[in-house]
């Protein structure tokens, strides 16, 4: 059964009201959506860019007939997909669901034997075709932007000759490799990490869609509409934090030659001036929330 990731604390903050719309950006396996629906009797508005969330938003929206819509689609294009409303909150669940990363298919895991794929739309470049045509230097360039991987010249350096033998075709080719290179790090934690995480990142474009779809919910929400935002790691969390910082003046701006951002000017209220986390029991539960941090801001006026 999957088990959504801070979702006591998503609708403390989000706040699900009778007769209020919500979107929920990364419906995923309909966890939040599920959540939010039977808080309130509100609507929910969600998408997922994954062709396999379909099915199971069909068998959400069997049960809420009347007030729940999904769309298929990048959240990115937010504006353009979804119904012009004033929309009373948005949630932003980021990264991959349960479903894709436990089933071996999709090459989202190294810890299953699959092909090197981690695509989330099914479509495009996959994480095959970075390792076995990207030059060298772009493909370092990719590990150290995108993971943070330090030994990212190395692992570059090896997976160039290593595909000089064979291409690689799976994902346990990749791990090993990485995981020779990199060596042990700390127990509980897999060295191929990082690489997987920047492979995926890269692929599905992961940095720009989050920028693009916090500016969008900056016109989908109404005055009062809650941002709530759940990320996985640090290069998301700074985004989101950066962006709420911006938007609330909370930022000093770049030149003490110029006035700062007039309070007026804001565009969000910050909710918690230092991100949520997951409690204890929920730590103890689901190892997957280890990491999660939750942000949310308030809508001002428009
Ligand atoms: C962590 S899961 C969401 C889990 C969900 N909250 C639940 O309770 O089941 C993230 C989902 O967001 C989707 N996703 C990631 N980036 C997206 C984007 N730019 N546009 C739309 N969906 C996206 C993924 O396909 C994945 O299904």
């Amino acid at each position: 059964m999957h088990n959504p990731v801070m979702v006591r604390e998503v609708l403390d903050t989000l706040s699900p009201q009778a007769r209020e719309t919500y979107i929920d950006a990364t419906f995923g396996a309909g966890g939040y959506s599920r959540a939010i629906l039977e808080k309130a009797k509100c609507s929910v508005v969600a998408l997922d860019r994954d062709p396999e969330a379909l099915e199971r938003a069909e068998a959400l929206k069997a049960h809420y007939p009347d007030r729940f819509t999904f769309f298929p689609g990048r959240f990115s294009d937010m504006t353009t997909l979804l119904p012009p409303l004033d929309y009373d909150g948005i949630v932003f669940d980021l990264g991959v669901s349960s479903p894709q990363i436990d089933d071996a298919e999709r090459g989202f895991s190294f810890r299953h034997e699959g092909p090197l794929d981690m695509r989330m739309e099914k479509q495009g470049l996959s994480a095959a075709d970075v390792v076995n045509t990207f030059e060298e230097k772009e493909i370092a360039r990719i590990l150290w932007v995108y993971g943070e991987e330090r030994r990212s010249r190395a692992i570059a350096r090896a997976i160039v000759e290593k595909r000089k033998e064979a291409l690689f075709t799976t994902t346990t080719q990749l791990a090993d490799l990485v995981r020779s290179i990199v060596g042990f790090e700390r127990v509980g934690f897999d060295p191929a990490t990082r690489t997987f995480q920047a492979l995926r990142l890269y692929v599905n474009e992961e940095l720009s869609e989050l920028e693009e779809g916090l500016k969008a919910s900056e016109d989908l929400l109404k005055e009062g509409g809650r941002l709530v935002v759940v990320s996985f790691h640090s290069l998301e969390d700074r985004i989101v934090k950066t962006f709420l910082k911006e938007k609330s003046g909370a930022l000093p701006h770049p030149s003490r030659y110029l006035p700062e951002l007039p309070q007026a000017q804001a565009i969000f209220v910050l909710k918690n001036k230092k991100p949520l986390t997951p409690q204890e029991d929920e730590l103890r539960s689901n190892p997957r929330a280890r990491s999660a941090r939750l942000r949310c801001a308030i809508r001002r006026a428009k």
